[in-house]
């Protein structure tokens, strides 16, 4: 198997920086040297077969993203990249494991739907992958199913308190499953919104002819995410299971999982760039249909109450884990548009797989976040939570090398028609400016991006059987 030897940079993980060469041999992380090392008297860079030259510029353990939805179906149409898209967005991006979620849905047997996506995804992915399972219909045989989703390498899984007559679970529900989650040490993961009463809000909005994509924001109002979150950590208090509530846009629903966390809990919070950046004002209020660009639940919020500031102490602060994308994309034609005249129509979901990396670094520039923390957000924690440290979410000997050489004074333009490689006719992120550059990308040792070359290929990618996890981050 080939070396490599990435020299000159500066190696960052969670918890600090050095001046390091790295040595990969065939697909793992062989040794961290001293810059210009010698082995046997000669130089380690005349010995291998490849060297890279890191000079300036930080090396750091490839970013995992713990939250996808390639081919989602999701209101009468399917999220718009495949795997194959998808994951090649995501290298481009720095991005070398994502974790999507299979779907059970209503009426259908847990074994089947996980097997489903095996089938979308096997021989389709340029990075590796894991699924979570979303169960979308908890009966006494999907109780028994979910027991088995371990040892299929599956350890955790999500529930919806949102969007009744598709994947919502009620109380009930979600007390039996959490108890499975106890008693198996999987993950609950938590879509949490109050969905039943958001639905009546949003009747009453469409019936006062409120219909264009700002309602959506409005009806989803950031006490049924705070209500939902609580009702999710007590429930979880209730049965012990581990909790991790995904996307979280509302800083009192953060307020809650600090509370759960100040008591010992194990409870867990995500967010995502879009409610870091992007507001209920400026983006989901665009003139028009515009809006529908941003529709994605839970909502981006208003910058005027501050949701956003808060999300960024938070990740801070460590009342926030990890930053995931809920990379879920649609088209504006014949996707979106579903959803003219009836803001309840716009398939939900915003594409960012490819920009989590980069968007993220501007927390370090702008002094909102470490180096260190950028790492431990988008990859370490990630890896930890999702039962993949060590083999992913670090460079250490022994680890993939999953390594991103990124330059800090690089610069990425983002948009649509200069930049980006998502399946997507439009982006939620056209115009914004980031300091900083994906330079080379190295899945198991392979490097798939080189400057503006794609040297990846479908099928590269490998299902990730995940381990259980302490949870304990
Ligand atoms: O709007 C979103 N988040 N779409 C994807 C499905 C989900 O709830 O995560
Ligand atoms: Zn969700
Ligand atoms: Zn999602
Ligand atoms: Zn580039």
């Amino acid at each position: 198997m080939a070396t490599t030897l990435i020299s000159g940079g500066t190696v960052v993980s969670a918890t600090g920086r050095a001046a390091a060469d790295v040595l990969v041999d065939g697909e793992t992380v062989r040794a961290l040297l001293q810059p210009g090392s010698t082995l046997l008297g000669a130089d380690v860079a005349a010995s291998v077969d490849r060297v890279i030259d890191a000079t300036g510029k930080y090396v750091i353990p490839g970013g995992i993203d713990g939250h996808t939805h390639m081919q989602l179906p999701f209101g009468g149409t399917e999220a718009s990249d495949t795997f194959e898209t998808g994951t090649r967005a995501a290298a481009w991006g720095g991005t070398t494991t994502i974790i999507d979620y299979a779907v059970q849905t209503y009426g259908q047997r847990i074994q089947d739907g996980l097997a489903a996506w095996h089938e979308k995804a096997a021989g389709n992915c340029a990075i590796d992958y894991g699924f979570h399972q979303i169960v979308g219909d908890v009966t006494s045989e999907s109780l028994l199913a979910m027991r088995g989703l371990p040892e299929e390498g599956v350890t955790s899984f999500k529930m919806f308190m949102a969007y009744p007559g598709v994947f919502y679970s009620d109380d009930a529900q979600i007390l039996q499953a959490m108890q499975v989650s106890r008693e198996t040490g999987m993950l609950t993961m938590m879509h949490a919104e109050n969905g039943p009463a958001i639905d009546v809000l949003a009747q009453q909005l469409v019936d006062q002819g409120k219909t264009d994509p700002y309602f959506h924001g409005i009806a989803r109002a950031w006490e049924m995410e705070e209500e939902a979150t609580h009702r999710a950590i007590m429930l979880a208090r209730l049965t012990g299971a581990p909790l991790y509530v995904v996307h979280m846009s509302a800083k009192q629903a953060v307020a809650q999982v600090a509370w759960a966390r100040d008591q010992g809990q194990n409870v867990f919070g995500e967010t995502c760039p879009q409610y870091l950046y992007l507001s209920l004002e400026e983006q989901l209020g665009s003139p028009g249909f515009e809006g529908a660009k941003w529709v994605c639940s839970t909502p981006l919020r208003s910058r005027a109450e501050g949701h956003q500031d808060a999300m960024w102490q938070a990740l801070r602060t460590n009342d926030l884990q990890t930053v995931a994308t809920d990379h879920c994309p649609f088209c504006m034609k014949d996707q979106k548009e579903l959803g003219l005249g009836d803001f309840r129509k716009i398939p939900n979901g915003i594409g960012s797989v490819e920009h989590r990396m980069d968007l993220m670094y501007q927390g370090v520039v702008a002094g909102h976040i470490t180096l260190e923390r950028w790492v431990e957000l988008t990859s370490t924690t990630p890896a930890r939570m999702f039962g993949l440290y060590g083999t992913k979410g670090v460079i250490q000997p022994g680890a993939d090398a999953d390594i991103v050489v990124y330059d800090p004074a690089g610069h990425t333009s983002i948009g649509y028609d200069a930049t980006h490689h998502m399946n997507m006719d439009h982006s939620a992120w056209e115009g914004f400016e980031i300091d900083g550059h994906v330079d080379t990308v190295l899945s198991r040792g392979k490097v798939i991006v080189d400057g503006n070359s794609y040297l990846g290929a479908k099928g590269d990618g490998r299902f990730l059987r995940r381990d259980l996890s302490q949870y304990l981050v």
